[in-house]
């Protein structure tokens, strides 16, 4: 296993490419089972999750290449030859039961495992078997796998979730898009990596509006054809790489970063004395001087201030001046970072969704362990702001959800490095 070492090394300065989006690739990906026409992905991110969804579509029959360094993607169902999603790919990454929806509309049929315990949250499937069943689906649990069929295809129909879940509204409109008639789903989720998803499903020939509100009308087609489409840039990772230079001091330039991706969360920094400015190649963010101001945070569904920042937010408020108030409404479990940032000297209470954090002057480098993937880039983030050495260990997590974390924060003047461990 690997560690990363970080030294609090003064402001960063310089350019950093943001990715293709990792969640919005783990959606379109399982898009191409909808089709027997070639799907291809350009921008598309290298990440160990990317890795695993290509595994699983492998395993129902897909053809999938990573050409071009790995960024892109040239995939084909033509042939597809088995509809289980079996456990021991599932349990790795949870978005693989984005398979679900496009299996049932293209094969009529479709066994996926449940992924289980996840460790910021319960994570249950029951929004995505509701909305499936609305289309007529018959779904039902046995020994750990969701037995779904429609054998006599799906058909449109309006249903509302009960909570605009990013999931569930995915594996919906990819299952609409071959049911019979017209579907309207109602408080779906908004966020951009389903409008990527929209748009890819658009170039593949699906009938298609609303997408980015919370009403999303699709009409069924009878087959999809090929296309080929650019994934979104990665606003978790623009997000995060933002907060270097608040947490560390100096000028970033995160270069393909659009303002409409992270409009709540930049309002946040600019509330903590942060500027974010915009340029022809992306967003531009600095502190020159002062401390970072404390100021509280609620997570919401999109466009509200998204979950996957949370833990890089809780780490830029260890250094706040004064008290801020963070509140988790996404997640039951997601503070898990905040006993490893004590270690580092950081003062947080934490009672149920609601984390206080008072800042401290300086944050202190210490051993400490990745528990999730944003946990894990939240305790680097700490460590370019605080005295001495800080380890982070088990950074398999940072893998799945990072691209050369190590090259692009050396390349703006950070001291840090992986090593592997004894
Ligand atoms: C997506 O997860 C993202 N993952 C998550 O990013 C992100 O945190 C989340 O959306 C929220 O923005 C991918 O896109 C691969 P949800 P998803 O369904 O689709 C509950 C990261 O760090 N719920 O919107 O699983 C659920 O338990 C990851 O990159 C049900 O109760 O999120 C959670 O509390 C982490 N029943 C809430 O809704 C359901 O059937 C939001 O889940 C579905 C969800």
């Amino acid at each position: 296993m690997d560690s990363i070492i970080v030294t609090g090394n003064g402001p960063l300065n310089g350019q950093i490419p943001i990715a293709g989006a990792k969640n919005a690739c783990l959606t379109l990906m399982p898009a191409t089972l909808l089709s027997e026409e070639p799907l291809t992905l350009t921008n598309a991110p290298r990440l160990s999750d990317i890795k695993t969804m290509s595994a699983l579509l492998q395993s129902l029959g897909a053809e999938v290449s990573a050409l071009q360094d790995g960024q892109v993607l040239a995939m084909s169902s033509h042939d597809l030859n088995n509809h289980t999603a079996h456990y021991d790919i599932v349990r790795k990454m949870r978005a693989s039961n984005l398979v679900l929806g496009p299996m049932l509309a293209r094969l009529g049929q479709a066994i996926v495992s449940l992924p289980g315990g996840c460790a910021i949250g319960a994570r249950p499937m029951d929004l995505h078997i509701e909305a499936l069943e609305a289309l007529g689906a018959e779904i039902e649990l046995k020994d750990g796998y969701l037995h779904a069929k429609a054998p006599r295809g799906l058909k449109g129909a309006t249903h509302e979730l009960r909570f605009a879940s990013v999931g569930a509204t995915e594996n919906t409109v990819m299952a609409a898009t071959l049911a019979k008639g017209t579907t309207v789903l109602k408080n779906a989720a908004r966020e951009p990596e389903i409008v990527d998803l929209v748009r890819c499903l658009r170039a593949m020939g699906a009938q298609i509006d609303g997408e980015g509100t919370s009403t999303i009308t699709i009409q069924g087609v009878d087959r999809l054809h090929g296309a080929t489409h650019p994934v979104v840039t990665d606003r978790i990772e623009l997000g995060t790489y933002m907060i270097a230079p608040a947490i560390a001091g100096g000028e970033v330039e995160c270069l393909g970063g659009k303002m409409e991706l992270v409009e709540s969360f930049a309002a946040k920094l600019d509330e903590a004395g942060i500027s974010v400015t915009e340029t022809d190649k992306g967003l531009k963010v600095a502190r020159r001087n002062g401390r970072v101001k404390a100021v509280n945070v609620t997570t919401e569904v999109f466009p509200g201030f998204p979950t996957d920042l949370q833990a890089q937010m809780m780490a830029l408020m260890c250094t706040a001046e004064g008290t801020s108030v963070l509140e988790e409404t996404i997640f039951e479990n997601r503070f898990m970072h905040a006993p490893e940032l004590t270690r580092m000297g950081a003062q947080i209470e934490v009672h149920g969704g609601t984390a206080t954090v008072t800042g401290v002057e300086r944050l202190k480098g210490a051993p400490v362990m990745a528990t999730d993937l944003r946990a894990s880039v939240s305790l680097i983030l700490a460590g370019l702001a605080a005295e001495g050495e800080t380890r982070v260990s088990r950074v398999y997590h940072l893998d799945r959800g990072y691209e050369h974390v190590v090259r692009k924060l050396e390349g703006v003047g950070a001291k840090i490095e992986r090593i592997k461990d004894e």
